[in-house]
């Protein structure tokens, strides 16, 4: 458990209840941690939010192609504007039988990479089971160690 109580968003998209409820075992793996992130539909969410949460977390399920849903197109655009400064991890569910198995996943995960400090990333095929909650709680893990080095290193920098 960390330190700090960081404010944590989770933004999904979720056609079909996959990812949904992918959405709400992650939110519980952060409430076991003591830590409770707003949880958002993408249409739900504004992207000119991002600046009030030190941890943005997005769900995507895969559409065709390996591409990422409508839904979630301006908060990737937005994303892609961010420096360094915004922890970020992205979860998502597929379908092995497509070539670009949670492509969508991949397509946040490089650009988060790249734009943003990105802590974990998840897939799950199909619907999730009870035997992903270890793995939601690794990434709810990973995600808060991130936050308290960061958070550590600036505590450092401005002792
Ligand atoms: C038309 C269509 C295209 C899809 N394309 C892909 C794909 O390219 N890659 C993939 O991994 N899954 C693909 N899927 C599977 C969905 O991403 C998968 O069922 C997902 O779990 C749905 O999530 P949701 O229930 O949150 O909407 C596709 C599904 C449909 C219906």
């Amino acid at each position: 458990m960390t330190n700090y109580k960081p404010n944590i968003a989770i933004v999904y998209a979720s056609a079909t209840g996959h990812t949904e409820n992918l959405a709400c075992m992650i939110e519980d793996a952060f409430m076991r941690q003591g830590v409770h992130p707003a949880v958002f539909r993408a249409k739900e969410f504004d992207p000119a939010e991002l600046c009030r949460y030190d941890i943005v977390l997005v769900g995507t399920y895969t559409w065709m192609n390996g591409d990422i849903p409508k839904q979630l197109h301006g908060l990737f655009e937005v994303m892609e504007q961010q420096e360094k400064n915004i922890i970020t991890g992205v979860f998502g569910t597929g379908d092995r039988c497509f070539a670009a198995y949670c492509g969508a996943v991949d397509l946040f995960r490089d650009m988060l990479h790249a734009k943003t400090s990105l802590a974990a990333t998840l897939k799950v095929e199909q619907m999730p089971s009870a035997d992903d909650s270890m793995r939601c709680s690794a990434f709810a893990q990973s995600v808060l160690m991130k936050y308290s080095h960061h958070k550590g290193r600036l505590s450092a920098a401005n002792s």
